[in-house]
């Protein structure tokens, strides 16, 4: 690898750009395909030894299951061995390739299947596109930073070259961040904690339920690993307290169809003698406390730059979620929204990044995406919402998709895979443990192989 700083120029050499992707999970593949596609010469790098992201189940655990401790090596994915998908494969997939059931040994063709069918599908997304010749392996990358030139200098570990073989660096015109954000753990406060003596973990450090045979589990969180884990760590656990927001005040509720299943308010404090004290006054001795309270966004190869910030989990200032406004658009961040669907969100924002690069689709001066940045601050305010909701667009992600689509001149998302991802979400919400086995949407899966079929014989 050849130091490039000398060959910078002072003006950015004009069209195709080179690009450095960090990161080659479903965010960094689909990214590489729409720079490629539009022209750019593009390096992906991956610091783990597969592509893959969140997708490759790492039985591995930190070693510290709370993930505090800045030293300790990281595990980046959070998969536990029982996950199936929370969406169903159709509207899961990417919007020009469909995430079809495939025969073969080791597939999984349920419609909300077993996560490592998920990487199957990656992983036949990155050969069907000839994706591997951009994609460096085991190429952590450290530091990126502007240069002199007003271009990028990329800091780069090689795993392969073993430990103390140095670092590279390499010159690139743009730069897109797509290295997730379900890795670094955030956890509940808890007055008292210190002096109590059970077991924390994050779910994070998750990964099957036998090491809780017998003992009393306190989960918080009601999301949708929260819900998955609670029922998981269930066949073993002698019993198992959720503390929920959504549990307001009230009193704890047993869940139907079990006697040692419970439902509280929020955790009011933790007491030396291994209780835990509910809101409403409730408490139980437990052994372990398990944190399903989701992730931080982590951008540590950014930290030597105050280019962006991360403000109670709000990355800004960007421009729907992408450019960063003083720098548009050779820095972009692909994959940032959550509570969405996250394949074809970053398959837009992706042809999006492209299409600016090329100049081919022109981005609004600075002072104008500063101003839509602040419009977009001063509604969360109004509504009330804390600066970490800024990038949950469960209310728009549609919306959002269908605008990005616009920007590159492509048509609005699909109607049947808008209609399937409410009709979901409706059948989840009354039917947690079943909804990935029973649902009643027959009529728009056979919309979607309808186009799916179009677009098979369309040569995918
Ligand atoms: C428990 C769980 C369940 C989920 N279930 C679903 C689901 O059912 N359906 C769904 O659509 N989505 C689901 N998701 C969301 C999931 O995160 C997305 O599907 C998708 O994996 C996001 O892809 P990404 O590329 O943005 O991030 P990731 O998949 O996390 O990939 C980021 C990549 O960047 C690499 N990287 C990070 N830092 C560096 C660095 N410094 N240098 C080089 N490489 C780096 C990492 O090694 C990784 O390969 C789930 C997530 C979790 C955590
Ligand atoms: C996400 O935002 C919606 C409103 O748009 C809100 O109702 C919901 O509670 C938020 N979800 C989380 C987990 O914060």
């Amino acid at each position: 690898m050849l130091p490039q700083g000398c060959l910078s120029s002072a003006s950015p050499p004009g069209f195709p750009r080179s690009v450095a992707v960090i990161g080659a999970g479903a965010a960094g593949l689909v990214a590489a395909r729409e720079l490629r596609r539009e022209g750019h010469r593009v390096v992906v790098f991956e610091r783990l030894g597969q592509i893959g992201g969140t997708w490759v189940y790492d039985r591995k655990t930190e070693s510290d299951p709370l993930g505090l401790d800045s030293s300790r090596e990281i595990v980046h994915s959070s998969l536990y061995e029982s996950l199936r998908t929370n969406l169903p494969r159709e509207v899961m997939g990417f919007l020009d390739y469909p995430f079809v059931a495939r025969s073969g040994e080791g597939r999984d063709p349920r419609r909300f299947p077993g996560h490592r069918e998920v990487l199957r599908y990656l992983e036949d997304f990155a050969r069907d596109f000839d994706l591997c010749g951009m994609i460096r392996l085991e190429t952590e990358v450290l530091r990126v930073e502007r240069n002199h030139f007003g271009r990028w200098t990329v800091r780069f570990r090689q795993a392969a070259l073993g430990i103390g073989a140095g670092y590279s660096e390499e010159v690139y015109d743009g730069v897109v961040v797509c290295n997730g954000h379900y890795t670094e753990p955030r956890i509940a406060v808890i007055p008292g904690i210190d002096s109590w003596p059970g077991k924390q973990m994050h779910s994070h450090s998750y990964r099957v339920p036998e090491p809780f045979l017998d003992q009393v589990v306190v989960v918080i969180g009601s999301s949708a690993s929260a819900v998955d884990i609670s029922r998981d760590v269930l066949e073993f656990a002698k019993e198992v307290h959720v503390a929920s927001r959504t549990q307001v005040g009230g009193a704890p509720v047993r869940q139907p169809g079990y006697d040692n299943f419970w439902v509280h308010s929020m955790i009011a404090r933790a007491e030396e003698d291994g209780t835990v004290i509910f809101q409403d006054g409730s408490s139980v001795r437990a052994d372990v406390i398990l944190h399903c309270t989701g992730y931080k966004y982590h951008f540590p190869f950014l930290e030597t730059e105050e280019l962006v910030t991360v403000e109670d989990n709000r990355v800004g200032p960007l421009y729907k979620h992408v450019f960063l406004p003083s720098l548009a658009p050779w820095l972009s961040f692909v994959g940032l929204p959550w509570k969405v669907v996250p394949f074809p969100l970053c398959e837009l924002q992706s042809k999006w990044v492209a299409a600016a690069l090329s100049g081919r689709v022109n981005l609004p001066d600075e002072d104008e995406m500063m101003e839509d940045i602040k419009a977009s601050y001063e509604e969360i305010e109004a509504a009330g919402w804390p600066k970490r909701y800024t990038h949950n667009l469960s209310d728009c992600q549609f919306q959002y998709d269908d605008w990005l689509a616009a920007q590159c001149g492509l048509p609005p998302v699909e109607e049947w895979r808008k209609q399937m991802y409410e009709a979901v979400w409706k059948n989840k919400r009354v039917n947690p443990e079943t909804y990935r086995d029973e649902w009643d949407d027959d009529h728009l899966v056979a919309m979607a192989r309808v186009d799916f079929d179009g677009q098979l014989t369309l040569g995918h």
